[in-house]
């Protein structure tokens, strides 16, 4: 801890040459006050100036959600310059509500603020109680002279701008997927849909599927949207639809597997259907083990036992595999009973441990 000497002045000047020190300390400049600290007029003005500055903040705050949600990104971007104008817009804005509050914080460090010179004495590194008390008593008299509770329109305009910096980060939460409950707990699949293979498109008949082979699919509804009454799907949509309903299609020999009750027909001839996405952090499973039934991800591990509901048998996961309920239809093709009945993907607070 350190001594604080306020009256630098009289001290440097007794800071002399000594026998050991053949340099003569010259000491601090003597104190030369601001015009904010003689002018009334003067400190009236760097108060409004500082305080103008965090008011900007607080707009530009503003404006960068403004632009967040009004200028167009992905498939019909908004142009400025050649540039993305969302990009532009979202870097100037929140560039700036940082920027003011920093320069308003100088601003006010330097035009208001006690500026009176001060010599710290260098000691060991533990302080003494007093030390500490005179500390606590120091920061109070820097509190003091910063006037942050005198000058309420100062420290309630930062506190404004501050606060408005969190919109930001809040409004940037909307990036992170989806909003519930559409987003999250469907997906393409419906009744009647055909289960395709994901290359060729070719709608999958029972008898085509091996016992033990695995088969990645996906919902035809993306080669064929006219059959189900829907828009083609495409560019970001189609991607997003996409990671959602990928499926991967087994084939093992009926009396191995153990459905819990509700799940008793939800397969064909020992064809199950469950999704690709691993319920850990995402990645894509279809590493197959035929003997055992297991199906491990190779990201981390985790491995699901499709003969079992798809439950977890190691790793990180924290829920089983999401199945896809499936049957035959007319003309002998699987298809998909309904959409899946619970959320495919990683986890999050709807885990159930099975
Ligand atoms: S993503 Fe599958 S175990 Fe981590």
């Amino acid at each position: 801890m350190t001594d604080i000497v306020p009256d630098q002045e009289s001290q440097s000047r007794e800071i002399a040459r000594t026998d050991s020190d053949p340099v003569a300390d010259p000491g601090l400049p003597a104190h030369v006050p601001r015009p904010t600290d003689v002018d009334p007029a003067a400190e009236k003005r760097a108060e409004r100036q500082i305080a103008t500055m965090f008011g900007l903040s607080s707009v530009m705050a503003i404006l960068f959600c403004v632009a967040y949600f009004t200028l167009g990104i992905g498939e019909n971007p908004t142009v400025f310059l050649g540039l993305g104008a969302s990009n532009v817009a979202l870097g100037v804005t929140l560039g700036l509500a940082l920027l003011l509050i920093g320069v308003g914080a100088i601003h006010w460090s330097r035009k208001l603020m006690n500026d009176t010179e001060v010599v710290e004495m260098r000691h060991p590194v533990r302080s003494s109680d007093d030390d500490r008390t005179e500390a606590v008593a120091a920061f109070e008299t820097g509190l003091s002279d910063s006037g942050i509770g005198r000058r309420p329109l100062i420290r309630n305009s930062l506190l404004g701008a501050m606060g408005a910096l969190a919109l930001p980060a809040v409004v940037a939460l909307r990036d992170l997927g989806p909003l519930p409950p559409e987003g999250w707990y469907k997906t393409v699949w419906r009744e009647g849909m055909r289960i395709v293979n994901d290359v060729s498109g070719t709608p999958i008949r029972p008898e085509e599927i091996r016992m033990g082979q695995l088969i990645n699919a996906e919902p035809d509804v993306f080669f064929n949207p006219e059959e189900y009454d829907s828009e083609p799907i495409e560019g970001v949509e189609l991607q997003a639809a996409k990671a959602k309903a990928a499926l991967i299609v087994v084939r093992m020999q009926p009396d191995d597997i153990t459905p819990s009750q509700d799940r008793e027909n939800w397969g064909v001839a020992g064809i199950l259907a469950y999704s690709k996405i691993c319920t850990h952090v995402g990645c894509p499973i279809s590493l197959w083990e035929q003997q055992t039934h297991h199906l491990l991800c190779p990201c981390h591990q985790s491995t699901f036992d499709l003969a079992d509901n798809g439950k977890v048998i190691f790793g990180p996961a924290a829920r089983g595999l999401p199945q896809l309920p499936i049957a035959v239809d007319e003309e002998g093709y699987l298809i998909a009973t309904r959409d899946f009945t619970e959320p495919v993907g990683p986890s999050f607070w709807e885990r159930d441990g099975t």
